[in-house]
């Protein structure tokens, strides 16, 4: 088969880390690639380097055959050569279409044009399947359709290779499904993808082969046929990673998290949390499981006081709330692990050191009688980058310097280190490695045995059944059930998601 691209000794330097050193690889005609690698390892930085947005320090890239410098991502794109990134790029409040024809430089009225995008947005739209209108606007969409705009984006710019940076990590498992089928359509069709994942089974159900890296290195590659997962952790990890948990049952009775009568409504006056009550004891870990959108940001947002309660109240120990802000849920002790990383967990700007204590800044230990405490935030900092093993530099590292999956560990470091009362935990590993996914999830039982209650809402079944005492099942803002981990039935969990109510309520 034709090979369509290939990279040859490639490095990319930053000034104090060394992101890519030497690799080598290529992609044929119809292939799928999978680019493996603990968070850090220099995935991201490599696909930058062949979409156009970084420079290689050194090495060659070949596109069908001729060398190429890529000096921006329209010379990657005039080649064929699409990327959807680790996180959307989608101007929000634009539709979308105008997403798709932005910065394309066009030559006719805009008016005109657009209509004529609009079109062609449709028509590709309707060859694959997605089923968008090129006229709603992207803030109204779901992530996994958001995510199909990113892709309809490359294929409108007639893209052939196109390059997937941890695509399935935002979506449900149906939307996954989804999104594999296309994947499958394009390589039938002659085109070639090169994905990052963390997921080993999506490596074995859609790669040709895997390239494995290692601290900026070529760990090894190797066909899908001749591995398993098991091989493939191990070549990332350098042991076997066994995701085998050990839940203690709860021996407590107190309860730590009451929420009554709780109701949430949206922006548009829509209910999304429904009259919902529930209670997490001391040392126990409440999972609650759902097709994303049922009420679980809400739910997760209404307890941390960054969305408005419209009736009901949530009562902390003794105390009662029936209005919350972010700064009493610190000083109640309650720790949060926001879903969107980039929007509410961190400040991109600031150093790994001044996020890893943020919300603490103005209290003990972090500042005395409103002085800060410089020289604790740069041991605090250094003591979190070492025990959660955040790949960085030092402390001083801006955190936008940071690796996906590293800016996540962040969050974790600080909201688990602090002792919380109360964690609520939304997808705590989503673009975390398998290593630090097992570690994250070592961290939650570890927490709740220490008499913390947890809160873990999260769409991937597999990750609440792991560690949950007890089990939710949430649809359109209530809870179809609660059942007991040792009693589930995950049939029975699969028709509660849909919205069956489950008998085996034990709430
Ligand atoms: N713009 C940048 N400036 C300086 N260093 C950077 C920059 N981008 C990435 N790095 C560093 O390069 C290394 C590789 O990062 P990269 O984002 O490629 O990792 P990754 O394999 O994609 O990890 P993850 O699985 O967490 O997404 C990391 O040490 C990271 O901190
Ligand atoms: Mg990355």
């Amino acid at each position: 088969m034709e090979t369509v691209l290939k990279v040859e000794n490639l490095s990319k330097i930053f000034p104090k880390v060394v992101a890519n050193d030497n690799v080598s690889f290529d992609l044929k005609k119809g292939e799928i690639v999978a680019i493996l690698g603990e968070n850090g390892a220099g995935k991201s930085t490599l696909m930058n380097c062949l979409y156009g947005i970084y420079h290689p320090t050194k090495g060659d890239i070949y596109i069908k055959g001729e060398k190429v410098k890529l000096t921006k991502i329209e010379d990657a794109e005039a080649l064929g050569i699409g990327m959807v990134h680790q996180h959307f790029m989608l101007v929000e409040d634009l539709t979308v279409a105008e997403n798709i024809i932005l910065g394309r430089k066009t030559g006719i009225t805009p008016y005109l044009d657009l209509k004529k995008v609009e079109k062609a947005v449709k028509e590709l739209s309707d060859r694959y399947n997605f089923g968008l209108n090129p006229k709603s606007k992207i803030k109204d969409l779901s992530v996994g359709t958001r995510q199909r705009v990113e892709i309809l984006k490359m294929l409108y710019r007639n893209a052939d290779i196109l390059i997937l940076d941890e695509a399935t990590a935002v979506l449900t498992p149906q939307e996954t499904v989804e999104l594999f089928k296309t994947l499958k359509h394009f390589v039938d069709e002659g085109k070639s993808i090169l994905m990052i994942t963390h997921k080993l089974e999506e490596v074995m159900e859609l790669a040709d082969r895997v390239v494995v890296l290692i601290d900026g290195k070529m760990a090894g590659s190797v066909n899908r046929v001749d591995t398993n997962p098991r091989q493939l952790a191990n070549m990332m990890v350098g042991r076997d990673v066994l995701m085998d948990f050990d839940i203690k049952p709860v021996v407590h009775d107190n309860l730590i998290l009451q929420v009554k009568n709780l109701t949430v409504k949206n922006n548009h006056g829509l209910e999304k949390i429904k009259n919902l009550s529930f209670e997490i004891k001391q040392g126990e870990i409440l999972g609650v499981a759902g097709v994303d959108g049922n009420g679980q940001a809400e739910l997760a947002e209404a307890l941390t006081g960054l969305m408005k309660i419209d009736k009901g109240e949530i009562v902390i120990g003794e105390k009662v709330f029936t209005h919350l802000k972010p700064k009493m849920i610190y000083e109640q002790g309650m720790s949060h692990i926001p879903q969107d990383r980039h929007e509410r967990g961190l400040v991109l700007d600031m150093t790994v050191n001044e996020n890893l204590a943020l919300e603490g800044i103005s209290h003990v230990p972090f500042s005395y009688n409103g002085i800060i405490d410089f020289k604790y935030i740069k041991s605090h900092g250094k003591a979190m980058i070492k025990d959660y093993n955040i790949k960085c530099y030092d402390g001083s590292c801006p955190t936008k310097e940071l690796s996906g999956g590293n800016q996540q560990k962040v969050i974790v470091a600080r909201e688990i280190d602090r002792k919380p009362n109360i964690i609520i935990a939304v997808q705590p590993t989503r673009g975390l490695d398998i290593g630090a996914t097992e570690f994250v999830r070592n961290k939650l039982l570890e927490e709740k045995e220490r008499g913390a209650a947890v809160l873990l809402i999260s769409t991937e079944l597999e990750e609440i059944l792991m560690v949950s005492n007890r089990i939710a099942v949430i649809h359109e803002g209530e809870f179809m059930g609660v059942i007991d981990n040792k009693n589930v039935d995950i049939l029975e969990l699969g028709l509660m998601m849909t919205g069956m109510r489950g008998d085996k309520d034990e709430k």
